[in-house]
């Protein structure tokens, strides 16, 4: 079956998390990926290692489907080779500190002259401003987009996310960019910058908290459990953030992640009512009407959590959807890599690596029904210099032998 991106050639500079999150994405829609590498290869290949010189999981979880190829850039013959790869690429994607294409010597002013189609992708921590020349890694965009302000109880210190959503959440605007940068493409023939910053994308993620931050001028914010309100959204515990009040109660035997996130809709406190056993309080008006109950919350998953606290998660879970009742028990990452249904649905994958063997990883989280994504093992370094300088460059074998010699590849 033909993929999505079949034909669409990316030549991926990526590095760490950001991009290669982005570019693995392309790949899987079927996109042909060349990871270009220093030739020291993604720093992830080596950091965070579980097994001695063997491709870490932050590597091979990020990078499958592509292949790899080395380049030095900051050698002579090293540019040349990259302008005769970027002559046949549709996309070039890097996330590298801010300039660092440039001081190899390619702006994209150049990049466009070699190749008027070429697609720039780039990652960064900002936009243009006072940070613009910052590096940054994921909890610094979750610092400066709003989430960690926004994130922990109101009496702890800000709190950052297990969520990547500066990192993987920034790739995956990125590559929305990209395929939109595709499809204007085949109506004006022309390549295109993209560029996405991981500050803006934490803050596209954190949108309802400006919602709230403007609310606030209108008073206080009800559905929060604050007891106080200054001047900036407060960090709100397990608030649902929407309309609907939601919370993460206790369930039994009362481990760290015995909790379920319960979501009382206003159709929803009725059955809620039989289930923890106070059908009276169904028509009570001291709680009948979701503008009653919205004063004592805290009390509202109070009673919740007595009923729930003697039962199991999965026990809560299914009785709580008998009724309709939206919740979902706090799954460990354990119970989620050993979960069947995941595993079905092909998002918790095993995948067989020539050096680890085999491994789970998470597939692809969108499906599309004509072109099924297939996980496959990420590359080792440099393995496909061969079919990229070799089969398609037309380099001989003396001149490859040279090049590595040389530390070019
Ligand atoms: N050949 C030769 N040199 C290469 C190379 C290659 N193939 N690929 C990269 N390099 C060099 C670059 O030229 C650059 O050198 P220079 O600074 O002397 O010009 C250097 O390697 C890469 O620098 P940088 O990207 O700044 O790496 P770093 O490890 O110091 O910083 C980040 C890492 C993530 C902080 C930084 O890349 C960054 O801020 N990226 C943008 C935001 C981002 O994506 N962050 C999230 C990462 S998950």
């Amino acid at each position: 079956m033909r993929k999505a991106l079949e034909g669409v050639r990316v030549l991926d500079m990526t590095h760490v998390q950001s991009g290669p999150s982005a570019t693995q994405i392309l790949a899987w829609l079927g996109a042909d990926v060349v990871k270009l590498e220093a030739t020291t290869g993604d720093i992830t290949r080596k950091q965070l290692r579980d097994l001695p010189d063997v491709d870490s999981l932050y590597f091979t979880m990020l990078n499958s489907n592509k292949r790899s190829i080395t380049l030095n850039m900051k050698s002579d013959k090293g540019k040349q080779l990259f302008v005769d790869l970027v002559k046949k690429f549709d996309i070039l994607a890097e996330n590298f500190g801010p300039g660092a294409v440039d001081r190899m010597g390619f702006p994209w002013e150049k990049l466009q002259e070699i190749n008027p189609k070429l697609i720039y992708a780039s990652i960064k921590g900002f936009g243009d401003g006072p940070y613009k020349f910052y590096k940054a890694y994921e909890v610094v965009a979750q610092a400066m987009g709003g989430s960690m302000s926004t994130t922990g109880f109101p009496d702890g210190p800000p709190l950052a996310t297990g969520a990547q959503i500066g990192d993987s959440g920034t790739g995956m605007h990125a590559v929305a960019g990209i395929l939109a940068a595709l499809y204007q493409r085949e109506h004006t023939g022309q390549g295109q910058r993209v560029t996405v910053a991981m500050q803006h994308a934490v803050l596209n993620l954190c949108r309802v908290k400006l919602r709230d931050q403007q609310r606030l001028a209108h008073g206080p914010l009800n559905e929060y459990p604050n007891k106080e309100f200054g001047d900036e959204v407060p960090r709100s515990a397990n608030a649902s953030g929407g309309g609907q009040p939601g919370w993460a109660i206790k369930c039994a035997p009362g481990g760290p992640n015995d909790y379920i996130y319960v979501i009382v809709q206003p159709v929803g406190w009725a059955p809620i009512t039989q289930l923890i056993g106070r059908p009276e309080l169904a028509n009570d008006p001291d709680w009948a009407t979701p503008e009653v109950r919205l004063g004592k919350l805290d009390k509202m998953f109070q009673l919740i959590e007595d009923w729930s606290a003697d039962h199991d998660k999965w026990e809560v879970l299914a009785k709580l959807n008998e009724h309709n009742i939206p919740c979902g028990p706090i799954l460990s990452t354990k119970e989620i890599i050993e979960d069947e249904s995941l595993a079905d649905n092909e998002i918790v994958v095993k995948v067989d690596h020539p050096e680890r063997g085999e491994f789970t990883t998470v597939g692809m989280p969108i499906k599309l029904s004509d072109s099924p994504a297939e996980v496959r093992r990420s590359p080792l370094l440099g393995e496909h210099n061969q079919e990229i300088y070799g089969n398609e460059l037309g380099l001989s074998e003396s001149d490859m032998a040279e090049l590595k010699a040389s530390g070019v590849i």
